[in-house]
């Protein structure tokens, strides 16, 4: 049995949860799904990001105490993971007392070990960002990201000495060619640790929203050096030696790819002053877009749509759970960059879901109830589908296993689209005596059957739903991936019909 420890980025709380949240928190719920299946031990963690300036200027905004703002803004994560069906096994915020402990711990010790020292910062700043900015890499001296006004920031500070890793990141990362992939991200941020790097700056005093440098009470700590220790917070760092050697050496992190620099520079640095390994894996993912853009305005039926006003939930109230996340983890690949839109999860709805999955479950049950009296016969000793259930496993688990979701996804429909070509080729519906009712069905049986375990990591109700229909039981127990071909449908079980799986959805509103 292996261990797989699988973290999202914590979310920012000035804003709600939107459709990009999910994005990255769906896919790492299928992962985390996916290794509990195939029998690893697991722990999934997510998280809200609640200090920094943009936070507490969020809160000003609304007239309340950030304190009060990320009370209520962390509760619609909270909620938006639910609806979600987010199978984390923890929550990390970071305005939590564990948290601070681990911050003041991990940094004190770094601190120790000789690589912080005070200094005055000068330099451009984007709040929004939370990040540092060069003269050179201003849009019109404006932040090219956000394009918003940067803040010129003079303050006494402390210093990481960034720099005094340089060459051992180097190493590490040609010693480790898979920590950070795809491997033009691990280019990029490889050629971003050549090209010389400075000293970050690492804490406040013009602000009192963060966790407080235990050696200088005057000042908090910045909010990236506070938020990325969340990792370590969550297994035990300097309360419970025993879980941090537990999980650490099997850390993952899944981010978008504007926030590379931070963990696959900043944070394997952190660890080597620290004294600890740097994580295990660093997996990037693209951006969901709307019309090309990731947060910008492009016109939608109504007027404006932007990525940021498509929330989980109303998307769920609209196609359902399942439907969402199956659309999430197929229709962009890890990596890329992929267009979100309603027409396309229409689209992916009514072809996936309702023709291909929805239909093969209603006509088997249809069948097996006019044909066999309702009761699922057993498949043969061999069947029609052997070799394409076969291939169908060994893609997805390779597809799993390298973070391709939507590869695994696209063999457990080449299996699906095989099974209906087989029920459309013997025809058991025809009273044809030629065909043996019996063996075609058991062959669709086990099929479906197989197809069952295959979604569950996307699709964990409709799973669910699926294998009480034919019969078995709903739940599959962990290592359930592992057992499959083994396995076998056995005949002799009610096959209930049931209401369509994803009714067709003609027009969205
Ligand atoms: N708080 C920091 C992360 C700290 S981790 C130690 C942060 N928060 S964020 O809320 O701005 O972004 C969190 C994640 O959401 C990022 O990985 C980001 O890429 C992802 N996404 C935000 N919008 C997105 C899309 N439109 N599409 C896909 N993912 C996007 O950064």
């Amino acid at each position: 049995m292996g261990r797989f420890y699988i973290t999202t980025p914590i979310y920012y709380v000035n804003d709600a949860p939107h459709a990009g949240h999910a994005y990255c928190t769906v896919n790492a719920d299928a992962m985390a799904r996916w290794h509990r299946l195939a029998g690893d031990e697991v722990l999934f963690l997510t998280g809200t990001d609640e200090h920094g300036q943009k936070v507490a200027e969020a809160a000003e905004i609304h007239g309340i105490h950030p304190r009060e703002w990320t009370d209520q803004t962390a509760r619609r994560f909270v909620e938006a993971w639910a609806l979600l069906d987010i199978s984390n096994d923890d929550f990390v915020r970071t305005t939590e007392e564990r948290h601070r402990e681990t911050v003041q711990t991990f940094l004190t010790e770094i601190y120790q070990n000789g690589y912080i020292y005070k200094d005055v910062y000068r330099g451009l700043y984007c709040v929004a960002c939370e990040d540092y900015y060069t003269p050179e890499q201003l849009v019109d001296g404006k932040c090219p990201v956000h394009g918003r006004e940067i803040v010129e920031m003079e303050e006494e500070n402390w210093f990481f000495k960034l720099s005094a890793f340089q060459d051992r990141l180097v190493e590490y990362f040609e010693r480790h060619p898979d920590f950070t992939l795809p491997e033009t991200k691990r280019n990029e941020a490889l050629s971003f640790i050549k090209s010389g790097l400075r000293d970050i700056s690492i804490t406040r005093s013009s602000i009192t929203w963060g966790v407080a440098v235990p050696w200088d009470e005057g000042q908090v700590f910045y909010v990236w050096y506070d938020a990325l220790i969340n990792y370590l917070t969550a297994i035990g760092y300097g309360r419970d030696e025993a879980m941090l050697q537990h999980w650490w050496p099997y850390s993952n992190h899944l981010i978008g790819k504007e926030i590379i620099r931070f963990h696959a520079v900043w944070w394997p640095a952190m660890c080597m002053a620290a004294g600890i390994e740097p994580p295990h894996h660093i997996q990037v993912h693209g951006w969901l877009l709307v019309g090309g853009q990731k947060l910008s305005k492009s016109m939608g039926a109504d007027g404006p749509v932007r990525l940021s006003d498509i929330t989980p939930a109303s998307l769920v109230s609209e196609f359902g759970t399942d439907a969402v996340r199956y659309y999430l983890l197929r229709d962009t690949p890890l990596g890329t960059d992929g267009d979100f839109s309603l027409e396309g999860i229409t689209s992916r709805y009514n072809s996936d879901l309702a023709n291909n999955l929805g239909n093969l479950v209603a006509r088997v049950a249809t069948v097996v109830g006019s044909k066999c009296g309702g009761v699922g016969p057993a498949p043969g000793a061999t069947t029609d589908l052997d070799a394409e259930i076969d291939s169908a496993l060994d893609h997805a688990t390779a597809a799993w296993e390298r973070f391709a979701p939507h590869l695994a996804l696209e063999a457990a429909w080449r299996l699906i689209g095989a099974t209906n070509h087989h029920l459309e080729s013997h025809a058991p519906w025809k009273s044809d005596p030629g065909v043996d009712v019996d063996a075609v069905m058991g062959t669709a049986l086990e099929a479906i059957r197989v197809v069952s375990v295959m979604i569950a990591p996307a699709m964990p109700a409709t799973s669910r739903e699926v294998r009480r229909r034919i019969g078995l039981e709903p739940d599959l127990a962990p290592g359930a991936w592992a057992s499959t071909r083994a396995d076998r449908y056995r005949g002799g079980n009610p096959v209930e019909k049931g209401d369509p799986l994803f009714p067709r959805i003609t027009s969205t509103s």
